[in-house]
């Protein structure tokens, strides 16, 4: 899809201008040694930056969660609570 006419600018050569640093339409431009003409473009491509921004920051986010140090459910034991007599179904399990 042609985001900008006047450039010949498609979504895959914007998303390469994102990718490869760009972050505003008139950065965009700059990667591919132009400059905005009409202008059309523009709000469209304000839009693809905004969106780029947040799935980076989403994927930053997540790189920066710790990992799991153990799985969630299956052979991993669970350390036993301090009062695990008082609890019924460690009661039943110790049986
Ligand atoms: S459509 Fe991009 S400058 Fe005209």
């Amino acid at each position: 899809m042609y985001v900008c006419i006047c450039h010949a600018l498609n979504d895959k050569k914007v998303k390469a201008a994102l990718d490869q640093g760009a972050t505003t339409p008139a950065s965009v431009f700059r990667h591919h040694n132009c400059q905005v003409q009409c202008g059309k473009c523009v709000p469209t491509m304000r839009s693809m930056a905004s969106e780029h921004r947040a799935i980076m920051a989403q994927q930053a986010a997540i790189a920066a969660m710790p990992a799991a140090t153990a799985p969630c459910c299956g052979t991993a034991s669970m350390p036993e609570p301090a009062n695990a007599e008082a609890i019924p179904a460690y009661a039943v399990a110790a049986e």
